[in-house]
């Protein structure tokens, strides 16, 4: 496999459901051409219908370069699985999370797809070796998890299997940042990766608060879209407690550590933010942002949320 990209790359895109539809406009707004293949050929026409409705709201709000008529002729609708993979540079499957479906189809797709031509699923969950170990030429293949949906959510996770070459990773990362995502590495096969254990974390604290009787679900989405979530628009939470704490990230950990600690005990869960594992996160911040930089940058985030609330005034009053 050669890790330099076609003029052109050609995308096979397999299953045209949320995703599959969404990663056609992804890929088509990028230049590339996009086979969009489903086996359900009745889904087709309203992927292209929904592909195209998206391909003008980007268009509308300055998002994309492309006419977005000139995207959706690089789209090319088929119900034959062999006929999309023909000629492929990269394909994409995005059929439902149903592991034993997607094993039976990838080893199929291994069987078709030419030996350098790179396979990735878009599973939310599932790790790579289990997906992966039966098919041919398995080291050609590896987990692409984006978020829903890619051609807004502009990072995507890349997840390799042990089996996963590295020609295969940098492939794969020179095609996403091609189609403008941000590859971002999962080190190690956990279930779930990185975006849904985050988000499942706040999910789970948020059903115990409703069963408890504590909040509301309104006045939990409420709590995150207008308190928590404004500032994570524009930093993480590691560089939130960074700067919002006095003493950076290790301040915040000294401080608020022990509560943190009691509420996790308080759902089962051990894992105290350890001196090692503080200074672990504290040596990433300080390479990021000098300690005596950070007044400076609170009052960028600061502006930065300014910006988003001044947006949101229009879509949200
Ligand atoms: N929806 C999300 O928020 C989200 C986000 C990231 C990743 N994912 C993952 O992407 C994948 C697809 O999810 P989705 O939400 O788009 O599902 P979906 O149900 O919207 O679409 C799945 C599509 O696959 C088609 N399909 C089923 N079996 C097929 C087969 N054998 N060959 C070809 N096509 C087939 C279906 O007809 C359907 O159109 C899942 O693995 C999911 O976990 C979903």
């Amino acid at each position: 496999m050669t890790t330099d990209l076609p003029a052109q790359p050609a995308m096979a895109l397999i299953g045209a459901g949320t995703i599959g539809t969404a990663w056609a406009v992804v890929f088509a707004a990028a230049g590339m051409t996009v086979r969009l293949f489903d086996a359900d050929a009745a889904r087709l026409p309203a992927a292209l219908d929904m592909a195209r409705a998206r391909l003008r709201d980007l268009a509308a709000f300055g998002l994309v370069d492309d006419a977005p008529e000139a995207a959706m002729a690089r789209i090319a609708p088929t119900a034959d699985l062999a006929a999309a993979l023909v000629g492929a540079d990269h394909v994409q499957e995005s059929i439902p999370e149903d592991m034993e479906m997607k094993r039976d189809l990838l080893a199929r797709i291994a069987d078709i797809a030419a030996e350098g031509c790179t396979i990735a699923s878009s599973t939310s969950f599932i790790e790579p070796s289990r997906l992966f170990d039966h098919v041919a030429g398995r080291a050609r293949c590896l987990v692409l998890h984006p978020g829903n949906p890619p051609f807004l959510i502009r990072v995507v996770e890349v997840v390799p299997a042990t089996f996963t070459a590295p020609e295969t990773i940098a492939r794969a990362e020179a095609l996403m940042t091609r189609a403008a995502m941000a590859p971002i590495r999962v080190n190690k096969e956990v279930e779930g990766f990185v975006f849904n254990r985050l988000q499942g974390a706040l999910l789970r604290e948020a059903y115990c608060l409703v069963r408890d009787g504590v909040t509301t679900a309104t006045d939990i989405d409420r709590i995150v879209r207008d308190g928590l979530g404004i500032r994570l628009a524009v930093t993480g939470p590691f560089e939130n407690a960074d700067l919002n704490a006095p003493g950076g990230i290790e301040g915040h950990a000294r401080r608020m550590g022990p509560s943190y600690a009691r509420l996790g005990a308080e759902r089962g869960q051990n894992d105290p933010w350890t001196p090692d594992l503080v200074a672990k996160v504290a040596t990433e911040r300080r390479a990021a942002l000098p300690m005596d930089q950070r007044a400076a940058r609170a009052a960028w985030r600061d502006r930065a949320v300014m910006t988003l609330l001044r947006a949101r005034r229009d879509v949200l009053d």
